[in-house]
């Protein structure tokens, strides 16, 4: 993981780089360093903790002043998150500095070649080592910057992300990427560097991705020039035109990201079905679906990988694809099925769901089903993404930037995604009626009012949080369709507020969790009418039995949950196939208020980042 950002222009880079550092915290947030040239020397000042707790450093420890300049925000993999192991680094001599992200795996073995020759090191970083490799390589060889980069490039296994500068060289900067994202924004006589394109938006709107196993020489008032690691082949440079706008970054009057975004959802959910969803038409337009109908068509079934939140939207598909399209799916953890030796046959059809695009695991579990044949799709929201381009087809979500770490309208929209996946298929199999069909179009073309609703009853939420927000435990509850949701909730609980937290299918509750409830035990309970009702009403009684207090997501009307429950919140009534888009909007609230109650770091919390691009 890790943020990294670079500038070389006509600019006073200081500003820029703290400010695109802030945009990228989301990908770590343990530490964070900087370095300047100065126009004669490297001022380099770097800290634990986050780019605020660096902006203070700086002010009593070095001078800004320079149109050079490189800038890091840590998620800690090799050495713990501390002054020493936070980068920038420099090389032996002081004349090299190095930001990475990514992890370099056999760092140990070229530590120690390094040690014999001479080289000693402060840190217990991978990252310092391969800049003592690159200055070693540039020494011996006597030879530029780019090129010694490119040779250690070569002996490096792992993953990286990197850009270097020599203050010697004060005119350039070298950058290269394996694995981890590294956008190129170029503006006029200046160019930008960045993990993703949000630093650099209000500057300019050109950028050029890189992709793997490439290095780019970055001249300030000239060019760039881009090679293939391996082959030093010369690359052309593509450079895109960037659709991001700068309000789409920024909290605009919310106090969180978070909060923001799950505000955002109506409108996210809009955009993710616009110009696709033609409902009173009785049409889905999809390219990716419907260039590759037949592989779908023709699908043995189908396998969901994913991580995290993405993960709970596979398994709400599942319940989908199989209802209404009677596809048999299997949902995967991708840190588990690429290293599982799964079954894998030309038929499959794969779904990677990833906001960022730039999950490790999701990303090898994709190049583990193209390696055996399978069709691969993608659902991402970061165009552009690593596994938007590795995937042979795919629909974007459309979501919008997700800043706040803990993911909300990325899960809805993927939802929305998937579900007209599923109806597609199903129109194009025969497994659902033209009236049932209808009837999901008109339905899903109203569920952006619907969330609309249900947000509504923030403060009835928040009161309800005000209640429970010294828990120790507590425990999320669905069936069918929203036992996925149940899920969901449960995580997103443990991510912001550090409570512990579990989701169950409700029947299961009597496997097991039912022996933790007592009178201190708050459990939330989602019982649309729709689905499963009378049973998840026996289950409320059971937990009314033992004293358990009950917060219940009900259908808007509802009389027999709330008859029992201690404390209702009420969505409006929809499909039972399209509930979780609903029914995960006061979860998200509640696990919100308590977090801003407890005074957790909402946005970015503890040891998590919103990008996982290490294994
Ligand atoms: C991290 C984030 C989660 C996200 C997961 C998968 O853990 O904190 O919010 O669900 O990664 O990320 P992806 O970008 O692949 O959806």
């Amino acid at each position: 993981m890790c943020g990294i950002v670079g500038y070389i222009g006509h600019r006073e880079a200081y500003p820029i780089i703290i400010k695109g550092l802030k945009r990228l915290e989301y990908r770590g947030y343990d530490s964070a360093g900087i370095a300047l040239y100065d126009g004669a020397d490297i001022k380099l000042s770097k800290t634990k903790g986050k780019v605020d707790d660096l902006e203070k450093r700086i002010a009593s420890e070095i001078s800004t002043t320079g149109s050079l300049g490189i800038g890091h925000t840590r998620w800690a993999t090799h050495g713990i998150p501390n002054d020493i192991n936070s980068h920038p680094h420099y090389s032996n001599s002081g004349d090299l500095v190095i930001i990475h992200n990514g992890i370099i795996e056999n760092y140990e073995a070229l530590k120690k070649e390094l040690i014999q020759r001479g080289y000693s090191f402060k840190s217990d970083t991978d990252t310092e080592v391969l800049i003592n490799l690159i200055e070693d390589i540039k020494k011996n060889e006597n030879i530029k910057l780019g090129k010694a980069v490119q040779i250690a490039l070569n002996q490096v296994i792992g993953a990286y992300a990197i850009a270097v500068f020599d203050k010697n060289k004060p005119n350039e900067i070298v950058v290269a990427k394996l694995g981890s994202p590294l956008a190129i924004g170029v503006g006029e006589d200046e160019f930008f560097i960045a993990s993703d394109a949000s630093p650099f938006i209000e500057y300019t709107k050109n950028a050029i991705y890189l992709e793997d196993e490439e290095i780019a020489v970055i001249r300030r008032h000239k060019d760039i020039k881009i090679r293939k690691i391996q082959d030093d082949s010369l690359v052309n440079p593509y450079v895109q035109e960037l659709q991001m706008n700068l309000e789409e970054i920024e909290k605009g009057g919310y106090d969180h990201f978070m909060l923001k975004e799950i505000y955002e959802q109506p409108h996210a959910i809009k955009d993710t079905y616009r110009g696709r969803l033609l409902a009173n038409k009785g049409i889905i337009k999809m390219a990716g679906i419907d260039d590759n109908i037949e592989k779908f068509q023709n699908a043995s079934r189908i396998i969901v990988v994913a991580c995290g939140t993405s993960w709970h939207a596979g398994l709400v598909a599942e319940y989908i694809f199989e209802d209404l399209a009677r596809i048999p799916v299997e949902v995967e953890y991708a840190s588990e099925f690429r290293y599982r030796n799964p079954v894998i046959h030309e038929n499959d059809v794969v779904i990677a769901i990833s906001q960022s695009g730039e999950t490790a695991d999701t990303l090898a579990a994709i190049k583990l089903a193209k390696s055996k044949g399978a069709f691969v799709f993608g659902v991402c929201n970061v165009v552009g993404s690593t596994i938007a381009r590795e995937t042979h087809a795919g629909a974007y979500t459309h979501a919008g930037p997700e800043i706040g770490v803990a993911s909300t309208k990325a899960f809805t929209t993927q939802i929305t995604v998937l579900t007209l996946i599923a109806l597609k298929l199903a129109k194009a199999k025969g497994t659902i009626s033209n009236e049932d069909y209808r009837l999901h179009l008109n339905e899903l073309a109203l569920i952006p009012e619907k969330v609309l609703e249900a947000l509504k009853h923030d403060e009835h939420i928040k009161h309800i949080a005000s209640i429970y927000k010294d828990a120790k435990n507590c425990l999320y509850l669905g069936r069918g369709f929203n036992f996925p949701v149940a899920l969901e909730g449960a995580l997103k609980l443990k991510e912001i507020s550090y409570i512990h937290a579990e989701g169950y299918p409700a029947a299961e509750m009597k496997h097991g969790p039912i022996a933790l409830i007592d009178e201190n035990m708050p459990i939330i309970v989602i019982a649309p009418k729709k689905g499963h009702y009378e049973k998840v009403v026996s289950n409320i009684e059971e937990i009314k039995a033992r004293q358990g207090k009950i917060i219940a997501v009900v259908t808007k009307g509802d009389t027999s949950v709330t008859n029992l429950a201690d404390h209702t919140i009420e969505v409006p009534e929809t499909l039972e196939s399209l509930s979780p888009l609903v029914t995960t909007i006061p979860l998200q609230l509640l696990s919100y208020h308590i977090a801003v109650m407890l005074e957790k770091n909402v946005d970015q919390p503890r040891n998590l980042a919103k990008s996982v691009t290490v294994e």
